[in-house]
């Protein structure tokens, strides 16, 4: 066995956790979930956050750092935006609350950076160089930049400006199911979402993650871009392994 790490993912539904083998990249047991309390404020999330902690430190050792996302800008600790989580979080030093919460020492992540950071290490982007573009597709759209294999963080292309909207409320995966979109009908929406990145970004890979992806078969052999676009392949276990390498790597170079 390799170097054991902790990830915790927040999510608009569950708040889920796993120690993580951080060599592979493997679960070392099956993750544990609890419910995202309703309202989602830092007090109750971070409850959430010591307990799950609580429950899986015997599989860590006690000094080891435990990676945990957020999906929202997460600046030096501090979440900075909240698009789909509650407004009380903006300014609250993330990482702070939670060390100070769990007794150990936490690293919190943008949820998509995390992602980004284990498809990089152990995914479909595995040693991938150049520049990696990883977005995810659920509730919003999140992003991640890689230049070869380091992260440039919070990069937040899910929200540039598609004719005078914000794009991830007109083609993020939660807008296909609340308008009944076909694949292909969604897949129009995405063309003209991932030209508009390329135009400006041009990257050599892109990697599509989020729920979703377990369907992309269905939507992205439809698109046509200048670089490879493919699914992801961690799915739902990549915020957790990415927090859980980035709090380790963060921790090695501090
Ligand atoms: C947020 C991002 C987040 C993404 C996916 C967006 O609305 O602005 O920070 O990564 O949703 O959760």
């Amino acid at each position: 066995m390799g170097e054991a790490g902790l990830g915790i993912d927040i999510g608009g539904s569950g708040i889920k956790g796993a120690p993580v083998d951080l060599d592979n990249g493997t679960l070392l047991v099956d993750r544990v979930k609890y419910p995202t309390p309703h309202p989602a404020l830092p007090e109750t999330v971070a409850e959430v956050v010591a307990r799950l902690t609580e429950d899986l430190s015997g599989h860590v050792p006690s000094r080891s750092p435990v990676g945990v996302t957020f999906p929202a800008v997460i600046q030096h600790g501090i979440a900075r935006t909240a698009a789909n989580v509650d407004p009380s979080w903006i300014g609250v030093n993330v990482s702070a609350l939670l060390s100070e919460r769990t007794g150990r020492e936490v690293f919190a992540v943008n949820d998509a950076d995390a992602a980004a950071v284990a498809e990089h290490r152990f995914g479909a982007a595995r040693g991938a160089v150049g520049t990696v573009l990883v977005t995810t597709l659920g509730t919003g759209i999140g992003s991640a930049l890689l230049v070869d294999g380091r992260l440039v963080p919070n990069t937040e292309l899910g929200h540039i400006e598609l004719d005078g909207r914000d794009a991830e409320t007109w083609a993020a995966a939660s807008v296909k199911e609340r308008e009944g979109l076909s694949f292909p009908d969604w897949a129009s929406r995405l063309q003209r979402y991932y030209s508009a990145v390329c135009r400006v970004l041009w990257p050599d890979l892109i990697v599509v993650g989020g729920g979703v992806s377990r369907e992309a078969d269905q939507f992205l052999p439809l698109l046509d871009l200048p670089c490879p676009i493919v699914a992801a392949h961690l799915r739902n276990t990549a915020g957790i392994l990415g927090a859980a390498a980035l709090a380790h790597e963060r921790r090695a170079t501090n």
